[in-house]
């Protein structure tokens, strides 16, 4: 049985540190175990510009612990909106900051009621990203009411993604948070400008989850967890070793008392435990040897940034997750609260192997 395995540094693909207060409280988490991680900007107010992407990259980086100062970078998008123009994009590009154009289709999910109502009303601007060859970021489920909460992915690709893809070739689209079979199918037969990213829990979870003896919130988040069979598809892709696949872990805090709540919002923090988180889905199916691929290569390398030159060790050793973290005055309930975890990281200055 292995104990022990030390990886290059990984980085995390999608995040969520929300601002003030609580990204002081939430980033040190990720700045521990994860090198750099895109940051998106679906803030109160959104972050639109570049000019607003710059000035919370200062705010991310004035909270950093000094210890972590150096080690952690993060990586900032664009939200997209109908009317964000073309010469944005060239300046996003030339800010050396701004990495990739999130894309929520309008009321799709937290804070998206500023995103887009019409990918058409975004055409010239997706051309610009595609000549500036800066990466669009899609959150994947269309919000039209009439379609089931459970097939929004499948649809949004039929009848966005495709067409999109078709459209703009050369686009680099990375396909965020994956919870389907039918995603994990279209980003496989994609051409090499499409990739995705796979949460930690939609590799742990099925939706049975949500309503194990009664309804639990803290598993509720968007895209919700789906079926077990696409939850077994989303495992044979991370651990595959097809760089299309790599790790963001989605992780979303929202205080106690917004998520227990009569309409509780979407998202699970997992960034107090995300590449234990990790380790413990990809060790049931024995495939922890695919582990640094998925955490530490293939997101770079889509990316076109540097891999790093930095490593963790996860050591097989039993730690109990909190049953809450401090939220700026609040209260912040972990993914697994209470509950015993089989991996712990640490840092690792260099190779032990
Ligand atoms: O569960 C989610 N939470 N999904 C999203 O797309 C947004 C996120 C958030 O910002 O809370
Ligand atoms: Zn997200």
């Amino acid at each position: 049985m292995v104990n022990s395995i030390t990886i290059i540094r990984p980085d995390d693909w999608h995040l969520h540190v929300r601002d003030g207060e609580q990204l002081r409280a939430v980033l040190p988490y990720t700045a521990k175990q994860f090198a750099r991680a895109i940051i998106m900007p679906n803030l109160k107010p959104p972050v639109v510009t570049t000019a607003m992407a710059l000035a919370y990259h200062a705010r991310i980086l004035a909270v950093l612990p000094a210890a972590l100062k150096s080690a952690f970078e993060p990586l900032m998008t664009l939200y997209l909106t109908d009317n964000t123009q073309p010469e944005e994009i060239f300046r996003a590009k030339t800010s050396g900051i701004v990495q990739g154009v999130k894309l929520y289709p309008a009321g799709a999910t937290t804070n998206s009621d500023a995103g887009v109502t019409d990918i058409a009303k975004c055409y010239a601007t997706l051309e610009a990203m595609e000549t500036h060859d800066l990466p669009l970021l899609v959150h994947g489920e269309v919000t039209d009411p009439a379609i089931d909460v459970f097939d929004k992915e499948k649809v949004f690709i039929d009848r966005v993604l495709v067409p999109l893809v078709q459209r703009f070739p050369h686009l680099r689209i990375v396909f965020e948070h994956v919870t389907t079979r039918d995603a994990v199918a279209f980003v496989k037969e994609a051409s090499s400008f499409i990739a995705a990213t796979i949460t930690a829990h939609h590799l742990l979870l099925n939706r049975n989850v949500l309503f194990q003896g009664g309804i639990r919130p803290h598993y509720f988040c968007l895209p919700i967890l789906k079926r077990e069979t696409h939850r077994q598809a989303l495992v044979e892709a991370a651990i595959s070793g097809n760089p299309k696949f790599f790790l963001g872990t989605d992780s979303a805090p929202h205080s106690q008392a917004n998520k227990e709540n009569a309409c509780g919002c979407a998202g699970i923090f997992t960034a107090h435990a995300a590449i234990e988180l990790y380790a413990t889905a990809f060790e049931q199916v024995g495939a922890l040897e695919k582990l640094e691929a998925f955490a530490s290569f293939h997101g770079a390398d889509f990316y076109q940034l540097p891999r790093n030159n930095s490593y963790i060790t996860l050591n097989r050793e039993k730690w109990t997750v909190p049953e809450q973290y401090e939220f700026s005055g609040e209260k912040l309930i972990p993914l697994y609260a209470n509950t015993e975890l089989n991996w712990k990281a640490v840092d690792a200055p260099v190779k032990m192997h």
